[in-house]
């Protein structure tokens, strides 16, 4: 059975940049873009350009500088935004402008003081000026995760006949469970007419955790685009990470699912995002996170020195981390230690590791974790006499 390809839309400078104190100025921009299209990445969304002259001046400069990639501009649903963002996109090779309009009941009531039928009418009337501008007008029904189906069947129906090419439908709140999620994309694919005509997306935040989920449970249900940003950062508890939807997809071949993204560049780019951003990577994230290839307890590590695949389900270098790394701790075991110390040219013989591993379980009990320079000091102080 032949695979899918499902598209990485990357919004590491969009939905990412708006986290409090990651402001990035154009340079730090212009770098992170460039990784990106290097990345794989089908789409990158570059800014939202009638926010500030910062942003226009921020698009425009990626717009020329983007030699694969898609390059995409924000805007509401009114017509001074999709004239600047057609703008600052003007230089782009494959220009998108992603345009769009609250459609939860809760946006309707509070945020435009209106009704359905109206905001049906802005959103057709928002894309209809876009195609003006550029082919490709993705279009998001904002809180689509609150937002009920069949209105939201309509929406979609009406800006697909007005031209839209991908259909954004976010959780915006990071409210929906992944079956809830994944039936709402199940119920657009089956009930839009011309649907055909259009690429479902997945636009999924983490309030609850559940953003990766989501967005799996979305393009198992016919949606193909994910917007996901490198190390998941994003608005309160961010988007969706590209890093873990990438190598979901790569790690479970039966979803027949596949992207262009070159997963060995993903750890040196999430550092990158994480320096230039100055937003660190927590040590347990998945894929990219200083432990994610880390074992510490002693059965772990006694199974991973056997065979990497008792306790790892993906080969570090396919995420461009070098190897997995054994960590001393007072949990850790026999067979770490006499693996550590090897590492460094001790060959232990059984009767010494014995004598080793008590001398190394009280140091390590003072200490959080045993350096290969606390080796050494270990084996010297023992007083055995080892070949090195
Ligand atoms: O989360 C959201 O709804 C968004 C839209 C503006 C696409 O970021
Ligand atoms: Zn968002």
């Amino acid at each position: 059975m032949s695979k899918d390809k499902v598209q990485i839309f990357d919004t590491t400078l969009r939905d990412g940049e708006q986290v409090p104190g990651c402001k990035l100025d154009t340079t730090q921009k212009l770098v992170i873009a460039e990784r990106l299209d290097n990345l794989g990445v089908d789409i990158i969304e570059a800014g939202f350009p009638i926010s500030s002259p910062g942003d226009f001046g921020s698009v425009n400069e990626i717009a020329k500088l983007v030699k694969n990639a898609t390059v995409c501009g924000l805007t509401r649903a009114v017509k001074k935004d999709i004239e600047v963002a057609a703008e600052a996109l003007k230089h782009a090779k494959k220009p998108r402008i992603h345009t769009g309009i609250g459609t939860s009941d809760s946006h309707i009531k509070f945020k435009f003081n209106s009704n359905r039928d109206a905001i049906i009418e802005r959103a057709v009337e928002a894309v209809k000026y876009a195609k003006t501008f550029v082919e490709d007008v993705e279009f998001y029904a904002e809180d689509a995760g609150r937002t009920d189906n069949d209105f939201l069947a309509r929406v979609c129906e009406e800006v697909v006949k007005a031209g839209a090419t991908v259909l954004n439908i976010p959780d915006t709140t990071g409210y929906c469970l992944p079956e809830e999620y994944g039936a709402k994309m199940k119920y657009l694919k089956e009930n839009v007419k011309g649907i055909h005509k259009a690429t479902l997306s997945c636009h999924c935040h983490n309030d609850l955790g559940l953003a990766t989920a989501n967005s799996i449970a979305g393009v198992i249900n016919g949606a193909r685009q994910i917007e996901c940003t490198i190390n998941g950062i994003g608005e309160r508890a961010g988007n969706t990470s590209l890093e873990e939807v990438v190598m979901i997809l790569r790690q479970h071949p039966s979803l027949n699912l596949y992207t262009n993204v070159n997963s060995k560049l993903l750890y040196d780019t999430s550092q990158m995002v994480s320096q230039k951003m100055g937003m660190p990577v927590q040590p347990n994230k998945a894929i990219v996170g200083s432990n994610a290839f880390a074992h510490s307890s002693g059965i772990h590590q006694d199974g991973v020195i056997k065979n990497r695949e008792t306790y790892e389900i993906m080969d570090p270098e396919d995420v461009g981390v070098n190897e997995s790394s054994i960590v001393l701790t007072a949990r850790s075991g026999r067979a770490a230690l006499a693996y550590r110390a090897k590492n460094i040219g001790y060959e232990l013989t059984k009767l010494q590791l014995d004598i080793v591993y008590t001398e190394f379980l009280e140091f390590a009990d003072q200490k959080k974790e045993i350096l290969d320079e606390d080796i050494h000091q270990i084996i010297e102080a023992s007083g055995i006499k080892i070949e090195s």
